[in-house]
């Protein structure tokens, strides 16, 4: 075909950059937060069910459409869903589940980004005021209702991550982005490694009545009758903290094996992804953040919260707990720890940087790919426009109060939306046959036959309670008008630019609405 695409120079630098797209915020944050508010042990048992029985599968199908996807010169989900979705209905009804998947697609990665990179942005930041020690000896609430009010400065951490970003990724997959990640992610582990021992011996170092220990039991301990009172609920949630963590339901998995041979394997690599990822999200991020605040729990809770005991505590972290714990509460343990604690601040923060940072890059290298390859924008100025676009999506973020928060409950579920799509179409439309022997091309591993029907029946109907759960909480809360201008006018753009990108290519296909192009 045309111009040969870049593909992945080295087998190591594929996996870390996989892991990378999937190690984030999600494992070392939203997945503590998740577990303290969903009753500790009661949550993992339904997460393990959600891993083993959805997040699995939903990561072959992914890795499966994309290296297809690869075959034909695309790494976006319009062109490639379209190409799946030929192999059972004709072209013009195929290129409709094309044009939907893309728009959920290139939406998904703009909105997710409006916020993200914020996130990622504050992260820099706080690794700076550790290492200064800037909020030691303040409130550290309002040393980060200050930080926030100052937008310049906000701007400017965003700016410093957004610029290295756009680096990156506009040298290119196998220059720019593989020789990155090799750094940042043996990086990564090793700054969580360094923090889980040092929080292994740890052990009491306030109060004797509060130790990690406390922390790691909550976690650990099977609570049945939590699960039993709310299992809708704790379903809900740990379903959808497996497509969170594993960056399911974006497009962005199917972006990076985009950049395989068609040769290459992608069973085995699935599993790697998924290993590397929860051992990152469950073996270290369930050993930073909730044993920390236990252990601190002296310094961190209020002391009427603190008179009420074990319990009452490790519920008021659990409410607590979210996105701006790690901002708030979190640096009164660092603090505590004097001045080790700038160090291990730092440490802490530097790690949510990178791990952050690893996602973005591939869901900047969707949006360049999407300029590249639907709309002949050369990948050099592709980043730069990028960087205008994610300036611009973000700027809500800022001025806009609660902005995040609903665009963030939108994302949630536009992302299970998207991974039901991805059942239809990668697996159903393409034929589960096809699909089957898709995944055994060039395969390290032979998939048990009895790994089929999970992934043809159990997954889909798994994912039925986080997108119905999803619905029922979306129709509870308002989204207001700034968030729902935002979604509709990223779904048009994003309907209009793959509706475009396939008509482009497959034109004379629709035409005659018979299959031609072949590889
Ligand atoms: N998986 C990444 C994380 O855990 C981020 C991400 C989420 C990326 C959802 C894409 C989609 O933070």
């Amino acid at each position: 075909m045309e111009q040969q695409r870049d593909q992945w120079a080295t087998k190591i630098g594929l996996i870390l950059a996989m892991a990378g797209n999937a190690v984030g915020l999600g494992n070392f944050v939203r997945f503590p937060t998740q577990v303290a508010q969903n009753g500790g042990g009661a949550f993992m048992v339904p997460y393990f069910i959600a891993l083993f029985f959805l997040g699995i599968p939903v990561m072959w199908i992914e890795w499966v459409a994309g290296r297809y996807g690869g075959k034909y010169g695309h790494g976006t989900l319009g062109p490639t869903y379209y190409l799946m979705a030929r192999e059972s209905v004709k072209p013009r009804s195929a290129l409709w589940w094309g044009v939907i998947s893309g728009m959920l697609a290139f939406s998904l990665t703009i909105l997710l980004n409006s916020y993200y990179l914020h996130l990622i942005g504050w992260s820099a930041a706080y690794s700076w005021f550790s290492i200064t020690g800037a909020y030691f000896g303040k409130n550290t609430g309002e040393f980060f209702v200050q930080y926030l009010n100052n937008h310049a400065e906000v701007m400017f951490f965003w700016g410093i991550t957004v610029i290295l970003l756009a680096i990156a990724v506009g040298q290119g997959v196998s220059k720019g982005i593989e020789r990155w990640v090799k750094v940042m992610m043996p990086l990564l582990y090793i700054f969580a490694i360094i923090m889980v021992g040092y929080i292994f011996v740890l052990g009491s170092p306030v109060d004797p009545n509060w130790s990690t220990i406390d922390g790691f039991r909550f976690i650990w301990t099977p609570n049945w009758g939590y699960l039993k009172e709310h299992l809708a609920a704790v379903m809900l949630a740990a379903t959808g903290q497996i497509f969170f963590t594993l960056s399911l339901g974006m497009g962005i998995i199917q972006n990076y094996a985009s950049y395989l041979g068609p040769k290459d394997d992608v069973a085995l690599s699935g599993i790697a992804t998924v290993s590397l990822n929860e051992f990152a999200e469950v073996v270290l991020g369930g050993s930073i953040a909730i044993p920390l605040a236990t252990a601190y729990a002296p310094k961190i809770v209020p002391p009427e919260v603190l008179a009420k005991g074990k319990t009452e505590v490790l519920s008021w972290i659990g409410h607590k707990f979210g996105l701006g714990f790690s901002y708030t509460s979190l640096p009164n343990a660092f603090v505590s720890m004097g001045e080790a604690g700038r160090l291990f601040g730092a440490l802490w923060f530097l790690l949510l940087w990178f791990a952050g940072f690893t996602s973005a890059i591939a869901m900047y290298n969707y949006v360049v790919a999407l300029l590249e390859e639907d709309l002949g924008i050369k990948r050099n100025v592709g980043t730069w426009v990028v960087l205008v676009i994610y300036f611009l999506a973000g700027l809500p973020v800022i001025y806009i109060d609660g902005y995040m928060d609903q665009v963030d409950a939108w994302v949630s579920f536009q992302l299970t939306l998207l991974a039901l799509f991805d059942i239809i179409v990668a697996v159903y439309l393409f034929k589960p046959d096809n699909f089957w022997k898709e995944l055994h091309e060039g395969a390290w591993m032979k998939v048990p036959e009895w790994y089929k029907p999970i992934i043809l029946y159990i997954a889909p109907l798994l994912l039925m309670i986080p997108l119905l759960g999803m619905v029922k909480s979306l129709i509870g809360t308002t989204l207001e008008w700034p968030a729902r201008i935002a979604i509709l006018l990223m779904w048009v753009i994003g309907f209009i630019e793959s509706y475009y990108s396939i008509k482009k290519k497959y034109g004379e296909e629709l035409e005659k609405n018979e299959v031609i192009i072949k590889v």
